[in-house]
């Protein structure tokens, strides 16, 4: 057996402000921050027996799910960890438990809540745990395009797509227009769908992921996709570019992937001769068509369990995941993409501490941050979320 131990480094920490999203940004934008009830101290020596205890307590009631880029001292409370397409599937798969707590952002909790029943409740472990990328597209801005689009005499031959990593508003919008949700594992199934049934796509909210898989797997031309900016009048597009497109993307993007470069791709190809670049495809278009493979986190853990000892690995998504795929496979050289630290800081706002506050509230009775969308939104929603999970 190869042993290429201890090649984890740690990356510097970045010089911007990361960690620190929602200080100084529009609070607006910001899901809440209060968590009412005594939130226990970081430093509590008991954090993992309290967490082990009312977990136990509560048995089967609980189903705790965890997101791949949550901190190890969470996920190693979840019954099942998965990127956002298999947890959707695990919500909806547990009609049994009374609770579900989402290790995970808004958005992802307010799809199990579409998803499961209405004697479940879902819980959040911090109402802050947001997602910028989903804060970008607004119903009220996305309505105001589709108007634009029923003006120029375009909107019957545009089917909406929305990836999950939106709000429940939008999936509601997109729902009620009979279009479909993605997720990073199944986008080419989900376009190949939408352009049986139209001559055009609306993708939301990320514009890299829409970009990547109509370019670099379903064929389109990067002049076949136009770039639809809210915050401009029509979008900053002609009707001539709107008539012609074959994609319209919003104008979104993860920051988190969007922190990696072609800089990051060619310096590790320089320092690591022979290394494998895998990327995430919420990472921009040119990152993606400079990397070896692109996936979801689901199919970059596959492909790092797949991959032979001894092969050297750079990985472009959140660094909670890489550091643990790291260090899973010893006998693997695997790298952070990015010379800098790269967390999602919405994302790591559960930490042990909330965990902990949720799971006692909910022994105690109480049911703390449940996430819940109205009736009417949910129903539009759901249509757009089976519809995924009907995809061929
Ligand atoms: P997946 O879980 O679909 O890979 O998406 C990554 C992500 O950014 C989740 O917020
Ligand atoms: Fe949102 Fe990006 Fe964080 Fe995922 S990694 S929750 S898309 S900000």
């Amino acid at each position: 057996m190869v042993f290429v131990t201890s090649t984890w480094t740690e990356p510097s920490p970045t010089a911007t402000a990361l960690l620190l999203l929602g200080h100084g940004s529009d609070p607006a934008s910001e899901r809440g921050v209060d968590c009412p009830g005594d939130l226990p101290a970081p430093s509590d020596p008991g954090l993992v027996a309290r967490a082990e205890a009312a977990k136990a307590a509560l048995g089967d009631r609980v189903f705790v799910l965890g997101h791949h880029y949550q901190r190890d001292e969470v996920i190693r409370f979840a019954d099942v960890t998965g990127d956002s397409f298999k947890l959707a599937r695990e919500a909806a798969a547990r009609p049994d438990a009374e609770f579900i707590v989402f290790c995970g952002v808004h958005f992802m909790a307010e799809s199990a809540d579409i998803l499961t029943g209405d004697h479940q409740r879902v819980v959040l472990p911090d109402l802050a745990a947001g997602c910028s990328m989903a804060d970008m597209a607004v119903l009220g801005q996305v309505e105001t395009a589709w108007d634009l689009f029923t003006d120029l005499g375009i909107a019957d031959s545009v089917v909406p797509v929305t990836y999950m990593n939106s709000s429940a508003d939008i999936k509601g919008f997109v729902g009620r227009n009979s279009g479909v949700v993605c997720t990073s594992s199944n986008a080419k199934r989900a376009l190949t769908w939408a352009f049986e049934r139209g001559e055009k796509v609306f993708f939301l909210p990320d514009q890299h992921l829409g970009r990547n898989t109509a370019v670099l797997e379903m064929g389109f031309d990067l002049d076949d996709c136009v770039l639809y900016d809210p915050h401009k009048p029509h979008g900053g597009l002609t009707p001539e570019q709107l008539r012609d497109a074959k994609m319209i993307l919003w104008r979104g993007h993860c920051s988190v992937h969007g922190r990696f470069t072609l800089d990051s791709v060619r310096e590790v190809r320089e320092r690591v001769p022979g290394v494998n670049v895998l990327v995430h495809p919420e990472c921009r278009h040119d990152v993606v068509r400079a990397a070896d493979q692109v996936g979801s986190t689901e199919y970059i853990i596959k492909a790092l369990e797949a991959a032979p000892a001894g092969s050297a690995w750079a990985v472009g998504t959140e660094l909670n995941l890489v550091r643990r795929l790291a260090l899973a496979h010893p006998d693997k050289q695997i790298m952070f993409l990015d010379r800098t630290v790269c967390y999602c800081s919405t994302m790591n706002r559960i930490d042990l501490p909330h965990l902990v506050w949720a799971l006692e509230e909910l022994v105690a009775g109480r049911v703390p941050n449940q996430i819940t969308v109205d009736p009417d939104t949910a129903h539009h929603a759901r249509a757009a979320l089976d519809q995924m999970l009907a995809l061929p």
